[in-house]
């Protein structure tokens, strides 16, 4: 092999057809089997698209119907989840805790080792039912309070938020949630949805597969990005009382410095799309209408600040992270949470692709050029 064949973090490399996802850098767009991103965020519910995602279709109304029933009577937590859950110190990171929950919730599944594709799109649906609970669990034992039952009355955004706040959230606030839900959903060939089929690949199950792709998430070059985001925020000063000028004044301040200690600014840039990720407008809006909801513009002059001064000096746009992390923040998350959330979601696009690389499996298995020293003996 020529050296020059390498592709470093396979970029550039088809690895296989999907029909799960299409993503277009050049027009900008995103379609989920078909749909533009946008569309669905405006029109459809998580619940919905996820149907959409795992089996190709819109769902009819009785589908519909049928996996709402289901979904709402799935959502309790199981005991040794929970046990599991407490055994974990405080300290560790949420996602330690969604990546045990998923291992736990695999290994009491029926049909764990079951690969036909029906026993794989109920385990998939099991695995969206029972997740948020998990999460709401964590949340609420790291502030010290007390678990909230699920409610089968409300749907999967309202529950979620039910389970992790203890009161019914505000209808703007469910919207927002169910806008993330939906753009988080699905990506083709991210590194946790690759790291999905790896395994799956192996012939592996299910839920191992969603273990490891939990684990890819974690990084900030990934997943991780929406909790960096974040952290940026805080670390630039998140001011109540400030006014949106101020704000922006002290991000782009903060920005010009980072960028000439020539760091990386999680929440900004992306591999596939350069000329901008096609999710951020509808996620901005879902921002904005959290920021006139809380009245919390100072955000939006952060949000603002950063983005422009990032615009300016190297023309790097802002990926789907940058605005989903602020709108969780407003909706009361901890920072830690975010990227939780974000497997919530992507449990159906990852379920997806399990489902799909099984029905034409072929091993993954690249080469290497070896680099090390020649041939030796002892
Ligand atoms: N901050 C500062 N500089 C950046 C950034 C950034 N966020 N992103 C790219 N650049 C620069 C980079 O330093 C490099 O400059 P130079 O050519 O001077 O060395 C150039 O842009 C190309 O960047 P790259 O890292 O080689 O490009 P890539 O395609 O390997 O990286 C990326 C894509 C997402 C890893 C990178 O943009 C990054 O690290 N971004 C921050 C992490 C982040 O927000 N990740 C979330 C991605 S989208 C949602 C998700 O998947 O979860």
């Amino acid at each position: 092999t020529d050296i020059k064949d390498i592709k470093k973090g396979l970029d550039g490399v088809v690895a296989d057809y999907t029909a799960v996802s299409k993503v277009n850098p050049d027009t900008n767009s995103l379609l989920y089997r078909g749909y533009p991103v946008q569309e669905l965020a405006a029109r459809k519910s998580f619940e919905e698209v996820a149907l959409l995602l795992w089996t190709g279709e819109l769902p009819s109304a009785d589908e519909l119907a049928e996996f709402t029933a289901f979904e709402r009577s799935h959502r309790a937590m199981e005991a040794n989840v929970k046990a599991a859950i407490d055994l974990l110190p405080l300290t560790c990171h949420p996602m330690d805790v969604a990546r045990t929950a998923v291992s736990v919730l695999g290994a009491n599944h029926p049909l764990a080792e079951d690969s036909s594709r029906e026993a794989e799109l109920s385990k998939a649906k099991s695995l969206l039912a029972q997740f948020p609970a998990a999460v709401a669990y964590d949340q609420r034992r790291r502030r010290g309070q007390e678990p909230v039952e699920p409610r089968e009355d409300l749907d999967y955004s309202q529950n979620f938020l039910w389970m992790t706040f203890g009161e019914e959230a505000a209808p703007a606030v469910v919207d927002a949630f169910r806008v993330s839900m939906v753009l988080y959903a699905e990506h083709s060939f991210n590194a946790s949805t690759f790291t999905a089929r790896v395994i799956t690949s192996t012939l592996s199950d299910l839920h191992s597969a969603v273990v490891g792709a939990i684990g890819a998430l974690k990084g900030p070059l990934h997943g991780g990005a929406n909790e960096a985001v974040m952290h940026t925020f805080e670390e630039i000063g998140i001011r109540k009382d400030e006014s949106r000028a101020e704000a922006a004044t002290r991000a782009k301040a903060w920005m010009e410095d980072a960028l000439a200690q020539k760091k990386k600014v999680m929440g900004f840039g992306h591999r596939v799309y350069k000329k901008g990720d096609s999710r951020v407008p509808t996620m901005k809006s879902a921002l904005d209408a959290m920021i006139e909801h809380f009245g919390r513009d100072e955000m939006l002059g952060l949000y603002d600040g950063l983005e422009q001064a990032m615009g300016e000096a190297k023309n790097i746009k802002p990926n789907l992270d940058y605005p989903a992390g602020p709108t969780y923040h407003l909706m009361g998350f901890d920072t830690q949470m975010f990227t939780p959330l974000f497997i919530a979601s992507r449990i159906t696009g990852w379920t997806s692709h399990i489902m799909e690389q099984r029905a034409a499996n072929s091993l993954i298995r690249p080469l290497s050029e070896y680099n090390g020293p020649d041939e030796r003996h002892l």
